[in-house]
């Protein structure tokens, strides 16, 4: 599929990143590794962290001969042949079909809904949507992430949450293919990114986005999809810089890799357009690519699984084709998306260009909470002796550079949980628990390393 042309290795010299994972990163090999580290390696980290580790940045080499995959601009979409023509659901047109028809004897006979003798329906307003969702909730979420609405070749779908748009995302990657697809997955990730993108070759050791890119390169072996988490990396709290977002979507670009950019934290990082601009930047490339966009954390509706899958091929596709073959995909996972969800969207959020603003202040206002503990969190642990590097993440997560025996002890000890690779989410701190998270972390650290 792909044309090998070697090229000139691209320079992806995100040094701050390439520090920053590897810092980062660090617990989450304790736990791969399934070894522990000792207090003294423990101590030897964080005492080169302090001795500054950009030492470990600027050794850093690129690979030799580096070769990738090149392909040119009018490459066929990943996605040119998959869809083919096939019948809409045959229900959900009949319904379509009645809606549309403005005769005022039209009698419905098509779709499973209960009414009584005269006609009417139960008061429970919970209809079926379209298979694809609620039209206006789809254009709206567009207006939301990409300050624009019918984005040309823009495919939409209503999802359950961001878990079922990044799923849909997977079925549709693998729709109508017999061979194995490759997902590079920088690490460390959201664990369930790994139980959603199996493939043969998953690239599961990877620590940097660097090393994910230079790895891919030598092997020449390039995935056919990159997952990206757009903003507020879980579980680093990283952020890409303009320089990173660029690289990495050239490298889509020049490779013909599809990109699926994670979208569960929009705005969490406090500069929302900040955010939207990485993806309003994959617009403007010839990339096939997805969002994946959850409104669970930023919309509180945790519990009513609303999301949106947008999907972007880079040529344009029947369109028909397009929308059924996934509608057919959304019809057999889960038959109809759930409602109530969007439609509390639309109600409280995003029916209007003010209502959008309202809910971007309320986002930011999220995010303005979470930065203020991450500083004073960050520089706390600091003077006493722990560094961190929690000032610098952006949105709810961290990970703290703590050893799995001091995990479980800050936990039986203190009563205070974290995830095993030292995720924390910054907002379980609280002005009531702040004192006591503090001073038990400190003194947990202390009586660890003997000071
Ligand atoms: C990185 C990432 N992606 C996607 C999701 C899924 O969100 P949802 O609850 O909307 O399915 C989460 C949720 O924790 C997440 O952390």
């Amino acid at each position: 599929m792909f044309r090998q042309i070697s090229r000139g290795v691209p320079s992806f010299k995100n040094i701050r990143q390439y520090h920053l994972l590897t810092e980062f990163a660090r617990p989450l090999s304790y736990k791969n590794s399934s070894k522990s580290y000792s207090n003294l390696e423990a101590q030897a980290t964080h005492e080169s962290y302090l001795q500054n580790k950009y030492i470990s940045v600027t050794t850093y080499q690129e690979p030799k001969n580096k070769i990738i995959n090149q392909v040119t601009k009018n490459t066929p979409s990943y996605f040119s042949r998959v869809f083919n023509k096939i019948d809409e659901d045959i229900i959900f047109k009949t319904q379509k079909n009645f809606t549309n028809d403005e005769s005022n004897k039209k009698v419905n006979l098509g779709i499973g809904i209960y009414a009584s003798a005269d006609g009417v329906l139960p008061p429970l307003k919970s209809r079926y949507l379209p298979l694809s969702g609620d039209d206006t909730f789809l254009m709206m979420s567009e207006k939301f992430v990409f300050n624009e609405m019918c984005i040309p070749n823009m495919f939409k779908f209503q999802t359950c949450g961001g878990t079922g748009a990044l799923s849909l995302a997977e079925q549709i990657i693998k729709f109508n293919r017999t061979q194995d697809v490759t997902y590079g997955i920088p690490q460390p990730t959201w664990p369930n990114h790994m139980q959603i993108f199996k493939g043969k070759n998953i690239f599961n050791d990877i620590i940097t986005l660097d090393f994910f890119l230079s790895k891919y390169c030598k092997d020449m072996k390039p995935p056919n999809v990159i997952v990206i988490q757009t903003s507020c990396h879980n579980p680093t709290g990283i952020e890409y810089t303009m320089q990173e977002k660029t690289e990495i979507l050239n490298y889509a670009e020049q490779n013909n890799v599809t990109i699926i950019f994670d979208t569960a934290y929009l705005g969490l990082s406090g500069d929302f357009d900040n955010e939207t601009n990485f993806l309003k930047m994959a617009v403007k490339r010839n990339i096939d690519f997805f969002v994946c966009l959850s409104y669970s954390k930023i919309a509180d509706v945790y519990g009513h699984r609303t999301g949106v899958l947008f999907f972007r091929p880079k040529k344009d596709l029947n369109t028909d084709y397009v929308k059924a073959n996934v509608e057919q995909l959304i019809r057999t996972n889960i038959s109809n998306t759930p409602r109530y969800g969007s439609d509390i969207m639309m109600e409280k959020f995003l029916s209007s260009e003010e209502y959008m603003e309202l809910f971007k202040q309320k986002i930011k206002e999220m995010a303005d909470r979470i930065n203020v503990f991450r500083q004073k969190f960050g520089q706390d642990l600091e003077n006493n002796g722990i560094p961190n590097n929690i000032k610098k993440g952006k949105g709810m997560f961290s990970l703290l550079r703590l050893t799995p025996e001091e995990i479980t002890f800050l936990q039986e000890k203190y009563h205070i949980y974290l995830l095993p690779n030292g995720r924390i989410n910054i907002c379980g701190i609280t002005n009531k628990n702040y004192d006591y998270l503090v001073e038990s972390i400190i003194k947990n650290h202390r009586e660890f390393n003997n000071i």
